[in-house]
Parts: structure tokens; C-alpha cells; sequence
């Protein structure tokens, strides 16, 4: 496995950005048509991300793998029990078996390929996850600017950053095939957004 740094993750017993963050106090119900979309995928998001990372542990055996995929999946976990409390069950994405499965592969395919892949498809997927709360975190400052929302988007937004960055870290130099599987990967996110919006 030469390339791959031992490096353990920054994750490893960190507390999460959102730590002691609770829901909003805004109803769900009250906040604009647009806002309350955008908030279905993030909780479609925060889904499928501790699925890929539950992908990632079932399809590696390689400690450094399995460390930080678990660190990751605490923090994953932490923002999805965030807007499960949040968003009522009517108001989530029908499609939650489908996100399920399609989380799991995103992980278990790039995890069976060894780790350049694995840690390639997160530097790019969660990239791409920050940029998106940040282009989200505008829209909501604009539409519906209540300071609790923005606290929770701003705070998973911080740890997504830092997720790409502990895999940008821990494998700099990821082969072209392995970022051509990221670019996939990143794909496939996108499209899941639009899904997202409105089924
Ligand atoms: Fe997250
Ligand atoms: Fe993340």
C-alpha cells in the first residue's frame, strides 16, 4: 500500500462541529416552500453519508480505512439525528430505501477498489457536500435568515470541509482512475440533489 499514510484521522475522538447544537425552534412548516426543499436534501445527504461510510467499513479490511470511516460516521451521525429531529416524517424524501442503498454503494464500491479509491471519492464527495452548504447557507440567508438554521447549516458545513480535508490529508496523490471515480461519485451526488428536491 505504498502512498497511503498512516496518519490516524483528526477525526478520532473529535467532537463534531454541531456538538450540543439543537434543532432549530422555527417550526419546519413555517419556513419558505424553497428553504424547506433544501433542508429534505440535507437530511437525504446526511443519509446517504453515514451509509457510505457503513459501505466503506463493510468493504475494508485496512485499519487506517476502518478508522476513518468510523470516525467520520459518528460525525455523519450526529448531523443526520440533527434533521431527523427537525424535519417531520411527512416532510422527508420518499425514496429513504433507495438513499440507503445507494449511500452503502457509494462507500462498499470505492472501499473493494482499496483505499486510493475510497479516500478520493471522499476528498471529492465531501468537497463538493461544503460547497453546497455554502451555496444553501446563502440561499437561507436570503430567504429565511433565522440564526439557529444557519448555526446547524454553518456547522455541518464546517465539518464537511474538514472530512474532505482529512481525505485530501491522508492520500494527496490519488491516481487518475481513482479521481476519475470520484468525479462519478460527485455526479451522482448532483443528480441525487435534484431527486431529492422533490420526491
Ligand atoms: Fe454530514
Ligand atoms: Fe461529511
Amino acid at each position: 500500500m505504498t502512498g497511503i499514510t498512516s496518519t490516524p484521522s483528526p477525526f478520532d475522538g473529535l467532537p463534531s462541529a454541531v456538538a450540543g447544537l439543537e434543532p432549530p425552534r422555527t417550526a419546519f412548516a413555517a419556513l419558505p416552500a424553497a428553504v424547506r426543499r433544501e433542508l429534505r436534501v440535507d437530511q437525504v445527504g446526511e443519509l446517504v453519508a453515514v451509509r457510505l461510510y457503513d459501505g466503506a467499513l463493510a468493504g475494508s479490511r485496512a485499519p487506517d480505512v476502518r478508522r476513518f470511516a468510523a470516525g467520520h460516521r459518528r460525525i455523519e451521525r450526529a448531523h443526520l439525528a440533527l434533521f431527523e429531529a427537525y424535519l417531520p416524517r411527512e416532510a422527508r424524501s420518499r425514496l429513504g430505501g433507495f438513499w440507503r442503498l445507494a449511500g452503502w454503494l457509494l462507500g462498499w464500491v470505492p472501499a473493494r477498489l482499496g483505499p486510493a479509491a475510497l479516500y478520493a471519492v471522499v476528498a471529492g464527495v465531501e468537497r463538493w457536500v461544503d460547497g453546497h452548504y455554502a451555496r444553501q447557507i446563502a440561499l437561507v440567508r436570503r430567504l429565511a435568515p433565522d440564526p439557529e438554521l444557519l448555526r446547524v447549516l454553518e456547522a455541518c458545513r464546517n465539518d464537511e470541509a474538514r472530512h474532505a480535508e482529512d481525505a485530501e490529508e491522508l492520500y494527496p496523490d490519488a491516481p487518475w482512475w481513482a479521481r476519475v471515480l470520484a468525479g462519478v461519485a460527485v455526479g451522482c451526488s448532483r443528480a441525487g440533489v435534484v431527486v431529492a428536491r422533490w420526491v
